[in-house]
């Protein structure tokens, strides 16, 4: 087949947010182009004005010919756009770009990466079901777990994400979901996804993992056997800090059951926000190398640093999980650039005696690097997740996670790594 040109709007069913001819769009997937290319120029859905670049559709609604024709898009007789919590242009494109980048069948866009775990919740569990998941994970996922799903009479439970023993252990008849990230908030901890996709399988258990620290490229879950992919697209999708955004990817089956939850729910991602993301994943293989390259350098220089007691980061050839990631991970060299590291109490100054103050000095020590919650940015980020991100955990489902007082978390932006690594020696020299 070759390569369309074609400018026609292709219809779309009014309830769902693809059309049959989406692999058919402005790049022929079935032709195998690399991912490179795939992420500049998949999903791309050209109107009859011809433009080159993908535009943003800010509109909520769309107009119909006659009366008729409105009747005919909302009994289904018809197809095509009907209102921007359902589908929007510049979302969908945005979606086929995801899915195809992480070889999924359909991807659903939200209007954050929570919005994509609830969805998740949403669609794949109900009262009596269980919901078993790693005790590494964001902070606000546990509480969306904890708060909202067991006060909806989900069950869950959690446990140690590189033990597989204990995830086969903690299977039970009503386990529904088994949900993880890999590499993991805030100890880049990583999870066997071939070996859990088996684990599911085998039970009838929906595997669900969390991409975000990863991003396609490096890993490809649904490759590996998971059967949902979920995106906080706030982070590396679009690489700046700039906007708000989630996504699920998987079997346009499971995708048409999120799909009504986010439809249904209003969880809906803003037009403006998908173009920003369309864009940023036209660079997201070149940010992602350049990312990890100075996270190994950043890495190595913790690790030999005498106020470091320890560095969470699989990059690391003494790491207990550098093989399965080196084996999980399709890029070179690629572990993901968010680590993180626990800094020693000072044994000379009073003031930082403790592992608490002796990580917030590291912290307010820096010149350059950001001190915010946020990460998967150009910019470098450090983060103290025991008093922001896991601050509301109960001490138990901390220290559970693994966050401890003197852990911070480090997000290795795109400066040059000399800097970043300058940055952090200023207060891990003066302990
Ligand atoms: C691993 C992971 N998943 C999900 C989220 C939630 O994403 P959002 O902030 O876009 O709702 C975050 C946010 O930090 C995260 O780190």
């Amino acid at each position: 087949m070759s390569q369309s040109h074609t400018f026609d709007n292709h219809p779309v069913d009014p309830t769902d947010n693809r059309d049959e001819n989406w692999r058919n769009d402005a790049l022929d997937l079935t032709l195998d182009y690399g991912m490179q290319t795939i992420a500049v120029r998949a999903g791309q859905h050209r109107t009859d004005e011809g433009e080159h670049s993908e535009p943003i559709f800010t509109t909520s609604s769309y107009v119909y010919a006659s009366a008729e024709d409105a009747a005919a898009h909302f009994n289904g007789t018809k197809t095509g756009n009907v209102y921007s919590r359902h589908t929007n242009p510049s979302v969908r494109t945005f979606e086929r770009r995801l899915a195809a980048l992480e070889n999924g069948e359909r991807a659903v866009a939200t209007a954050s990466g929570m919005g994509a775990i609830l969805t998740m919740c949403l669609a794949y569990l109900k009262a009596g079901d269980h919901l078993l998941a790693a005790n590494q994970l964001f902070g606000s996922s546990i509480g969306l777990f904890n708060t909202y799903m067991m006060k909806y009479g989900v069950e869950v439970s959690y446990v140690d994400c590189f033990d597989n023993e204990a995830w086969a252990n903690a299977v039970q008849p009503n386990t529904k979901v088994i949900y993880c990230e890999s590499p993991s908030n805030p100890l880049a901890q990583i999870c066997d996804i071939g070996f859990l996709s088996k684990l599911c399988k085998a039970n009838d258990i929906l595997l669900v993992v969390d991409n975000c620290f990863a991003t396609p490229a490096l890993q490809r879950p649904l490759d590996l056997g998971a059967d949902v992919v979920i995106h906080s697209a706030t982070k590396y999708l679009d690489g700046q800090g700039r906007v708000l955004g989630g996504a699920l990817v998987g079997s346009d089956a499971l995708m048409q059951e999120a799909f009504t939850v986010v439809r249904s729910g209003g969880i809906s991602m803003s037009p403006f926000n998908a173009w920003v993301f369309t864009k940023g994943l036209e660079t997201l293989k070149l940010r992602m190398q350049a990312h990890c390259d100075s996270a190994n350098q950043v890495a190595q220089f913790l690790v030999s640093h005498p106020s470091v007691s320890t560095v969470h980061f699989s990059g690391l050839s003494d790491h207990p999980a550098h093989e399965l990631a080196t084996a999980q991970h399709h890029m070179k060299n690629g572990y993901g650039a968010i680590m993180g590291f626990e800094v020693k109490p000072s044994t000379t100054n009073s003031d930082y005696n403790d592992e608490k103050s002796a990580a917030w000095h590291v912290i307010d020590s820096t010149k350059m690097i950001s001190i915010t919650n946020n990460l998967g940015d150009a910019k470098t980020t450090i983060t103290h997740p025991a008093t922001t991100t896991h601050f509301r955990l109960t001490p138990e489902a901390r220290a559970e996670a693994g966050v401890k007082d003197g852990l911070i978390r480090l997000s290795v932006g795109l400066e040059d790594a000399d800097d970043i690594i300058k940055d952090l020696a200023r207060g891990l020299d003066s302990l």
